[in-house]
């Protein structure tokens, strides 16, 4: 490795350990051995405004000044495009990424691992933090899983040029990997919708999931729940606003046609869909109507927001008419009373943070509770 890259290393680690991302010397460490710039060869691309992204290549100018940036890199957009692949821009969604190192190493710590613990890590995209955590605890008791055949092996190419050897799994990590486990820990580097039951079985009772759990109405948080002896599992949201690319098996389904949204119930509501632009009360919306989907209506000279569960056919449209919101809707979910009856109970407990609350996963379903 070169100076320059050694230098912009140790930069970097201290600036995380003096923000307070790393907290510990064994994390400390084994990032100080991972050269993340090795995990990126194949370039990444630039936000370049709106939607756009622009390809920076390892011969570039800047490339590896931005190696060491505390900064997410995308590597894949929509699925197959990668930076050598496009000249000037393009403008479509990242599929993969080399998640920002505050991050990577905010939640090795919080992940509370210990010398001679099994993990599962689901999301190994570059292989940078996969490195870090065989670098930590060794090749044996590491596996990560990636869902993309082309990102896993160039994962595995980065990871065997360090001589880094964990068990690499291409798959869905969402089913996680029976044969590797129980694990003491799993860990989730993409987001998740619902926390898989594979996850709860893969773990020994007392070992810990710590994954982000997010959805369609793009909220969502870092939640460390602990698995118990009857198969469920509880605890609480980290904060921070984490986010990460949903799973890909979890992504939303096209809309399909419209339903007919004229035809529902209408009463007033107590609770307005300006709810929605609000992280915390828009995720615990997202734990009410967990399927829905949402969209913005502009008809008849006023702003129609909907809700709509694809899978079930639930829609609810909210809607301001002289001061008050008003909310139709029909379906065999009745959607904004859902969004309500949960935001009723989080306003009536005093509107607490994030942090306060818990998650428990149980074979019928996950709730959030104060
Ligand atoms: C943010 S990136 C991972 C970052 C990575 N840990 C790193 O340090 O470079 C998320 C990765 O999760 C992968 N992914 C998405 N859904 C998945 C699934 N169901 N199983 C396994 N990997 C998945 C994506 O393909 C992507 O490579």
């Amino acid at each position: 490795m070169t100076d320059q890259a050694q230098a912009l290393r140790t930069q970097l680690l201290n600036e995380l350990t003096a923000g307070g991302h790393v907290r510990t010397d064994p994390w400390k460490t084994a990032a100080g051995t991972v050269p993340r710039h090795d995990f990126l060869r194949g370039g990444f691309f630039r936000h370049a405004g709106s939607s756009a992204w622009e390809p920076v290549l390892h011969d570039d100018p800047g490339w590896l000044e931005a190696c060491y940036r505390d900064e997410s890199l995308v590597t894949q957009i929509a699925g197959t495009i990668l930076p050598p692949d496009i000249r000037g821009q393009i403008l479509r969604e990242p599929t993969s990424s080399s998640t920002l190192p505050s991050l990577v190493l905010r939640m090795l710590e919080d992940l509370q691992v210990e010398p001679g613990m099994r993990v599962l890590e689901i999301g190994t995209g570059t292989g940078y933090s996969t490195a870090v955590l065989a670098t930590r605890l060794g090749d044996d008791l590491v596996t990560s899983i990636e869902y993309d055949p082309d990102v896993a092996n160039r994962a595995a190419a980065a990871l065997w040029g360090q001589d880094i050897h964990p068990t690499l799994v291409t798959g869905d990590g969402l089913h996680g990997h029976p044969d590797g486990g129980p694990y003491e820990r799993i860990i989730a580097t993409c987001g998740i919708k619902t926390v898989p039951t594979a996850w709860i079985e893969q773990t020994r009772p007392g070992g810990l999931i710590l994954a982000t759990i997010g959805g369609w109405l793009m909220a969502s948080e870092l939640a460390r729940l602990t698995v118990h002896e009857d198969g469920t599992a509880s605890g609480p949201l980290l904060g921070g606003q984490v986010s990460f690319m949903i799973a890909r098996p979890q992504s939303p389904p096209p809309l399909g046609l419209l339903p007919d949204l004229s035809a529902g119930a209408e009463r007033r509501t107590g609770i307005g869909a300006d709810v929605l632009d609000d992280w915390t009360s828009r995720f615990i919306a997202q734990f009410a109507a967990p399927n829905a989907q949402r969209l913005t209506l502009n008809q008849d000279g006023r702003s129609e927001h909907v809700l709509i569960d694809v899978g079930s056919g639930a829609w609810a449209a909210v809607y301001e008419e002289g001061g008050h919101w008003v909310v139709r809707q029909d379906g065999p979910i009745l959607l904004w009373d859902a969004v309500e009856e949960h935001l009723g109970r989080w306003h009536a407990a005093g509107k607490p943070a994030a942090e306060k609350a818990t998650v428990t996963v149980r074979p019928e379903g996950q709730t959030l509770t104060w």
